[in-house]
């Protein structure tokens, strides 16, 4: 058994991925910008994980934009049979760095053209559709056009199956009047805790939950509880970070980021990881703010 095992599998759309994955963000240049630092490294990293047993990658072609994937396609085309990568679109990059909503159905289907190209794929196993009716949370709104144009590119047989990101309760129950959504990518963490019904919800209902930002994101999780429980089990914070997402529920999968092999080497390391029910009940306490 690979240490991965150790952790699980769950079902994401018609396939079965380990519950330890990578996310490949952190790929592309300085604010998810332009060609990473060390692309050799970048290339390092994914060829590493998927050795190690990683056969869930969550990517965009917004990230660079395009640089991301053709990483991805460089370091592992032709991909394992097992091996299951996710895109999303619904954003563009402007000139500047910054991130626009593309919700047209023309620019939804240059999305996909885009991810299959720079991928080097002939049809994706799931694509989410990223709200940005919300940029920085999800906001209610209607999905009803972008996800009917995803899904018409489903019934053409560009895409598997269908997941959606930043979303609320709502929206997912909207959008299965239009596809089946097989899962949700919202931001969760030690310290992120909106989702809480959601994800038990999802759980009940056998949906995947993939919590982007699992470390913190951009500012990484910092707490003087989780410095206490990593020193106790001679583990790092951010590994507790992971094992506690592992626990949380058995449709979390993770999609850590990383651009370096030594901290991707520690994020599986956490397969290993088991978390003490004492050690548990102080976590749970960090987003509550009460004193544990
Ligand atoms: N749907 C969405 O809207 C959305 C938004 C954001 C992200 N995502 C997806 O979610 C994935 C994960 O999010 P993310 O990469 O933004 O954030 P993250 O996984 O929470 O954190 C990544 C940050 O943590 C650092 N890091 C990683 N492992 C570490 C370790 N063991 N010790 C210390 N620092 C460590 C990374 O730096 P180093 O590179 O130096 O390791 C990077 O700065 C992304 O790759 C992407 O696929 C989706």
């Amino acid at each position: 058994m690979s240490n991965l095992e150790k952790s699980g599998v769950f079902k994401l759309g018609g396939r079965t991925v380990r519950r330890i994955g990578y996310g490949a963000m952190q790929l592309a240049g300085k604010g998810v910008f332009g060609p990473p630092k060390d692309r050799a490294e970048a290339v390092a990293v994914l060829r590493e994980a998927v050795e190690s047993g990683v056969n869930h990658i969550d990517t965009s072609d917004f990230y660079g934009p395009h640089v991301t994937n053709q990483i991805i396609r460089e370091a592992l085309h032709p991909y394992r049979d097992d091996l299951v990568i996710v895109t999303k679109i619904g954003a563009t990059r402007g000139a500047d760095a910054s991130w626009k909503p593309a919700f047209s159905k023309e620019a939804l289907t240059q999305a996909i053209h885009d991810n299959l190209r720079n991928l080097g794929l002939d049809v994706i196993e799931v694509v989410n559709l990223r709200s940005m009716l919300g940029i920085h949370g999800p906001a209610e709104g209607s999905l009803e056009e972008p996800l009917s144009v995803l899904a018409d590119l489903q019934r053409q047989g560009l895409v598997k199956h269908v997941g959606l990101s930043n979303v609320t309760a709502k929206q997912i129950a909207d959008g299965r009047k239009i596809t089946d959504i097989v899962c949700v990518q919202n931001q969760y963490n030690l310290a992120h805790r909106d989702d809480e019904a959601l994800i038990d919800q999802l759980a009940a209902e056998g949906t995947a939950y993939v919590p982007f930002f699992p470390l913190g994101g951009f500012s990484s999780l910092q707490s003087s509880t989780l410095s206490d429980v990593a020193a106790r089990l001679g583990a790092t914070p951010m590994q507790v970070a992971l094992a506690w997402l592992l626990q949380r529920g058995p449709n979390i999968l993770l999609i850590p980021g990383t651009s370096s092999r030594g901290h991707l080497r520690e994020n599986l390391a956490v397969a290993d990881l088991a978390l003490p029910a004492d050690a548990i009940q102080q976590l749970d306490g960090i987003a509550s703010g009460k004193p544990v």
